[in-house]
């Protein structure tokens, strides 16, 4: 596949998406959302892979935002069409339904910030920055982040980030869950392959139902979401899969996955 806006190689069961703007810092034109659109849709269509690392280009920004340029033109009609098809291309990376592994390389603000929070988990390296910066342009997120950040890191610590706007470092945005873990940045892309190998050995339906209860059920009361687990428990308990699993268990030996 390529892209314009995005470097993209499969190797070894992992998509490695690069967003490529890096004299602009990355940041999100509309065009980058498009290649996004375009990369991940392609992506989950292919059952051989498992597993999404997603960087920015160059060693100082993972994304520096939207594009504050496309930003300056928009009027009430134009942004809210931008907004909605900005978001549903992150709609598109959290329900994937394959885990994305966001290795934040520097700048995560704004777009930037709100593209990680739609990952499955984020890796930070130790001079990445995450911010809401929105409000100082006169804005507020319009990729999910007034919405996906108090949800990561409780409501408190997210109206302090989108109102003072203070960029933070990543050893405070680990400190507040907003990322996993914080490694040096020539360490980011293979610690994510480590994490992505584990996933890839457990069973390929067991991820997706785990991914859709947690992201389905975090959104209902706790019953509503026990019961949606105990309907994708069952449905599990149908695959070939869980079979093999249960039985290499038994017989002391390594599953042999199918995604069946
Ligand atoms: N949109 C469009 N262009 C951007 C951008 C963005 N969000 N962020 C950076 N760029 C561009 C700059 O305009 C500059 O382009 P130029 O060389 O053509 O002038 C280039 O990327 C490099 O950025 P620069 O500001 O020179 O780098 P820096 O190291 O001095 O500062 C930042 C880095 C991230 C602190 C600064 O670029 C910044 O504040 N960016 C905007 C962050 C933001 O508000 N994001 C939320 C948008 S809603």
């Amino acid at each position: 596949m390529t892209f314009q806006n995005l470097k993209y190689e499969s190797k070894n069961k992992i998509a490695y998406v690069t967003i490529n703007r890096p004299d602009k810092l990355n940041a999100l034109n509309m065009a980058v959302m498009e290649d996004l659109r375009s990369a991940f849709t392609t992506i989950n269509a292919d059952a051989e892979i498992r597993v999404v690392i997603l960087t920015g280009a160059g060693e100082k920004a993972f994304v520096a935002g939207a594009d504050i340029a496309e930003l300056n033109k928009h009027g009430v009609v134009s942004a809210k069409e931008y907004t909605h098809k900005g978001q549903s291309v992150l709609d598109l990376i959290e329900n994937l339904g394959k885990p994305t592994i966001a290795c934040i390389n520097g700048f995560a603000l704004g777009g930037g910030c709100e593209l990680a929070m739609a990952c499955t988990m984020r890796l930070a390296s130790e001079n990445a920055k995450l911010g809401q910066p929105e409000v100082k342009l006169g804005l507020m997120p319009g990729y999910g982040g007034s919405q996906r950040l108090p949800r990561l890191v409780g409501k408190g610590v997210a109206m302090q980030i989108l109102l003072a706007a203070e960029n933070i470092s990543a050893a405070e945005a680990h400190r507040i869950g907003l990322v996993n873990e914080v490694v040096p940045l020539a360490n980011l892309i293979t610690r994510a392959e480590e994490i992505a190998a584990k996933i890839i050995a457990n069973a390929p339906l067991a991820i997706q139902y785990t991914m859709e209860a947690v992201n389905h059920g975090m959104e209902m009361t706790l019953p509503e979401g026990l019961y949606l687990e105990a309907t994708l428990f069952g449905i599990c308990c149908a695959t070939e899969d869980k079979n093999e699993g249960t039985k290499a268990f038994l017989e002391k030996r390594p599953a042999n996955f199918t995604g069946k």
